[in-house]
């Protein structure tokens, strides 16, 4: 089968090939691939700053955001059937440490675990794949056209899950979530803090009347372009976030973070950030309002299937509270052969797929 592969540590090596047909066990489905959503972590990985192949592998098959269709069912399999529309999670366990062991593979403490596409397991940039169904998730039919943004989604779902779990230390009631950066992960986490009824205020670098602007307006949430301020001042004009949601890919935006949370607030941290910078920040007046006001920074990685399921549940309530809106993070559509275009260069889109079939 056709494939898009990269060899993990080298800049740039990115190109289709022919791969091995996968083999559909008895206990498993094969699934053909209709689009793959495009991100930073595959830009990093074709960068070869991050990624490893499978062992004894040279390539490893890119893509972890994905959406398919069932084509084959094996015979011990119950429960799905051809046609199905199916996006799988990305993380598989590590086998020895107690969270993967009781199904919290997105907490996994070994290091050991494998992600598709992305650590040590091909990913979903190929024309099908084969998976047990455990790690499946079914997509129902009216939220088909946006489902490709589930895997993001469930990253988003994790992050305010925990927020809401970290905060059963008190008595919470969030009313002002703040989200920095308006791409897509920032964008579906405004969409959720909104469906949860809080007053939402979306921050990014663009002007007032970019699209990003305009999706955080069709969901009745605020937008603030912040090129020409700095964030630490930004509360003193909107007020002081319960919850803050950071998803810029910015370090340096993290610890500016740290200065704008209201008293009991938490700072959810989704950014995975490459790179060796170094900065100098106000380390006693960051720890004082941290230890003075009981506030959480905690950071939050991939989402096991119980996020998938929030995802699914909260794309079907936002698609009927705002009707169209998640399509609009959908502006770029290429055709997968064209994958070198989005890599040399992203452009101004909010969320690029590559349609496979
Ligand atoms: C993916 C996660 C993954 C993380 C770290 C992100 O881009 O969405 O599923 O766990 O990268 O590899």
């Amino acid at each position: 089968m056709k494939a898009i592969v990269v060899r993990p540590g080298e800049r740039d090596s990115i190109h289709m090939r022919d791969m091995p047909d996968p083999k559909m066990k008895p206990d498993q489905v094969a699934v053909k691939m209709l689009r793959v959503g495009l991100c930073g972590t595959d830009a990093e990985i074709n960068h070869g700053l991050y990624g490893k192949p499978p062992d004894g592998d040279e390539f490893l098959i890119l893509g972890h955001e994905n959406l398919g269709v069932v084509e084959d069912v094996g015979k011990k399999v119950k429960g799905w059937k051809a046609g199905d529309l199916v996006v799988s999670t990305v993380r598989r366990p590590c086998g020895v440490c107690p969270q993967c062991k009781s199904g919290e593979n997105d907490m996994c403490s070994s290091g050991q675990y494998t992600e598709r596409g992305i650590m040590r397991r091909h990913g979903f940039m190929a024309q099908y794949y084969v998976e047990s169904p455990q790690f499946l998730n079914k997509i129902p039919k009216p939220v088909r056209d946006f489902a490709v943004l589930l895997e993001p989604m469930s990253v988003v779902e994790k992050g305010i899950d925990h927020a809401f779990l970290l905060q059963r230390r008190t008595t919470w009631k969030p009313k002002f979530g703040m989200v920095l950066g308006g791409g897509p992960v920032g964008l579906l986490a405004a969409a959720v803090l909104r469906a949860r009824g809080l007053r939402t205020l979306v921050i990014g670098r663009e002007e007032a009347n970019d699209l990003r602007a305009q999706i955080s307006k069709q969901l009745g949430a605020q937008y603030l372009c912040v090129a020409n301020k700095a964030l630490p001042d930004v509360p003193k004009e909107t007020g002081y976030p319960d919850l803050v949601i950071e998803a810029t890919g910015s370090a340096k935006v993290v610890f500016d973070a740290m200065e704008i949370l209201g008293p009991n607030g938490v700072l959810c941290l989704l950014s995975v950030t490459g790179g060796q910078t170094q900065n100098q920040e106000p380390i006693d007046l960051i720890n004082q309002r941290l230890v003075l006001g009981n506030q959480v920074v905690f950071g939050s990685v991939n989402a096991n299937p119980r996020h998938f399921a929030m995802g699914v549940k909260d794309f079907v309530t936002i698609d009927k509270k705002w009707p169209g809106t998640l399509s609009r993070l959908l502006t770029n559509r290429i055709p997968w052969q064209d994958h070198k275009s989005w890599f040399n260069e992203r452009g101004s889109g909010i969320k690029s797929t590559l349609e496979i079939s």
